[in-house]
């Protein structure tokens, strides 16, 4: 039966990557609401409910288990889909918040989308795994719009970067946990930023590296099948520059109750 995974858009493809190349036999139905994104900026009910309808989805196509590969999802709508599904529902938060303990380093650091941060829950998951570690929490919300433009790198992003950084650097964070989908693509810039006293936690390395524990090894065909909420355009041609010529097995137009 396959993984199903979703996200807001198409920046959740960074843990489809990272699935795929922990579990490359697994067939992989992926969700991208690309008519409804940004999730980062809006309420939690109307995440909620998006998120909501997007699993129901996935279960009718019959997903074994789903991950909500968007850390905004994980932060405002995961802990109570997985309390009313049949099949598991899992989020990005808890293996971030474990990869970052393990480094056994602190000050730690949060970037992510408004709505995430607002949240509050890396920081209360922080809090409540190791109370007393000090924890600076920053919502970065011009890095989404900087990665869907493809801007990696240069003097833009590095600005925006710095700026947003300077309050974790005043801290003297030792740990960056990447609490967004599409962050791990500037990994670069903030490296750069930081300097390489800063470890930096990608969630979608985490994310994968949690879910290992839970597979059974049961080998299956592997293969990525991607639905859109919008017209796909130029998708196609992206999503194969990033996981390579022929990953992706088909690609359709979907519509959800709300969409
Ligand atoms: N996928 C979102 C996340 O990981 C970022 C993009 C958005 O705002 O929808 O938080």
């Amino acid at each position: 039966m396959p993984l199903g995974v979703f996200d807001s858009g198409i920046g959740g493809l960074t843990v489809v990557r990272a699935l795929r190349a922990t579990f490359p036999k697994r067939d992989i139905l992926y969700v991208g609401d690309t008519a409804r994104v940004p999730y980062g900026n809006k309420s939690a009910e109307t995440v909620q409910n998006y998120s909501r309808e997007i699993v129901d989805f996935l279960e009718q196509k019959g997903a074994e288990r789903v991950v909500a590969a968007c850390n905004t999802a994980s932060a405002l709508a995961v802990a109570s889909l997985a309390k009313t599904r049949k099949i598991p529902v899992h989020g990005m938060i808890e293996s971030g918040v474990a990869a970052a303990l393990a480094t056994g380093e602190g000050p730690v650091g949060v970037i992510g989308t408004p709505a995430t941060i607002a949240s509050g829950a890396y920081q209360k998951a922080l809090a409540k795994a190791r109370p007393g570690l000090r924890v600076v929490a920053q919502a970065t919300p011009l890095f989404v719009p900087l990665v869907e433009e493809g801007w990696l790198e240069g003097e833009v992003t590095e600005k925006v970067a710095r700026q947003y950084l300077e309050p974790l650097i005043r801290e003297k964070i030792r740990v960056l946990v990447l609490a967004c989908t599409h962050y791990p693509l500037l990994k670069g810039v903030l490296g750069k930023v930081l300097g390489a006293g800063v470890r930096l936690v990608d969630s979608s390395e985490a994310c994968a590296d949690a879910l290992k524990a839970t597979e059974s090894s049961r080998v299956e065909k592997g293969e990525l099948r991607i639905f859109l909420t919008d017209e796909p355009g130029a998708f196609l041609g992206r999503v194969e520059s990033f996981l390579g010529k022929g990953a992706v097995a088909s690609v359709e137009r979907i519509h959800l109750p709300h969409g």
